[in-house]
């Protein structure tokens, strides 16, 4: 039934890849796991680090959430969550296709190998998990998708393998909606900026170069895991009903920052 005045997600079932995070700290998956946990679905938590899930799922008060360890650059892995997801849950409603990792550096610089690796990452993990999910999800009577893309595919600054990842990202999210439509399954994106995640911390970011991410902003705050979940809770619930093969941009408004009006 779709509720005008909030998120209902009971009785739906949803994966989450890349849902775990370093300690407590609220990646995007992570945050978009818990809201839809909230918002009353069971929650499948995938990560190749099981502690990093088990972490996810020990913060939801619910018991409605499962931990489930697995690389999904294998497509034997992909196709064994989708099997585990249905076995436990009986259903399949919500992908949401989460796992990315950054690059450096120019088409000069870039080593092949880690090309084809963040190509892999970024780009071939939601093409598995899709190839085996929508099956489930049309069986269930339709759904949503997410997948998560960057605003490095619209506004590049030197990571360029990223970028083209993350382009590759959207691309694939409106040839999905065009393609899965007739299934009764949305498809978009979500474009986060520089949002403070465990993936940013964890590699020792510093204050200063935190402060510069916070002033990128027109709204000069700081996004957060919480920032990006709240897109993918609002994308994959019914009041999104009427939305398919779009990119959220979600970044305070960092893509439309240039000069001052006073220096044009
Ligand atoms: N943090 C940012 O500023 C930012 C900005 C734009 C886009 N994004 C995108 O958001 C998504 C999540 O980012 P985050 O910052 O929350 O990351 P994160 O590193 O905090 O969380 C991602 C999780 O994915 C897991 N993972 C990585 N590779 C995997 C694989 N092959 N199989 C299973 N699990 C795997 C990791 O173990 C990790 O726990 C990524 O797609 C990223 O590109 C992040």
């Amino acid at each position: 039934m779709t509720d005008r005045f909030g998120y209902k997600l009971e009785g739906k079932v949803a994966i989450v890849t890349g849902g775990g995070a370093l300690d407590d700290g609220i990646g995007n998956g992570r945050a978009a796991a818990l809201l839809m946990e909230m918002a009353g679905a069971s929650v499948v938590v995938v990560d190749r680090d099981i502690e990093r899930a088990e972490s996810t799922v020990a913060m939801m008060d619910s018991g409605r959430g499962i931990a489930l360890a697995g690389d999904i650059t294998e497509a034997d892995t992909c196709r064994k969550i989708v099997e585990d997801t249905l076995k436990r849950f009986g259903r399949l409603d919500i992908l949401d296709n989460n796992v990315g990792v950054g690059s450096r550096g120019n088409v000069v610089d870039e080593d092949p190998e880690r090309w084809q690796r963040v190509m892999q990452i970024n780009v071939s993990t939601m093409f598995l998990m899709s190839k085996y999910a929508i099956p489930a999800i049309k069986d269930s009577g339709g759904g949503s998708i997410v997948n998560v893309s960057s605003i490095s595919a619209i506004r590049p600054r030197g990571l360029t393998a990223y970028s083209a990842s993350k382009g590759a990202v959207i691309s694939l999210s409106k040839a999905m909606a065009v393609d899965h439509a007739t299934d009764g399954i949305r498809v978009n994106c979500v474009l986060p900026g520089p949002v403070f995640t465990p993936l940013v911390y964890g590699r020792g970011m510093s204050d200063t170069a935190r402060e510069i991410r916070r002033q990128s902003s027109l709204l000069q705050i700081e996004g957060t895991g919480w920032d990006v979940g709240n897109a993918v809770l609002y994308l994959v619930s019914d009041m999104a009903r009427y939305v398919t093969g779009q990119s959220l941009v979600v970044d305070g408004g960092v893509t439309l920052k240039g000069p001052d009006r006073d220096t044009q």
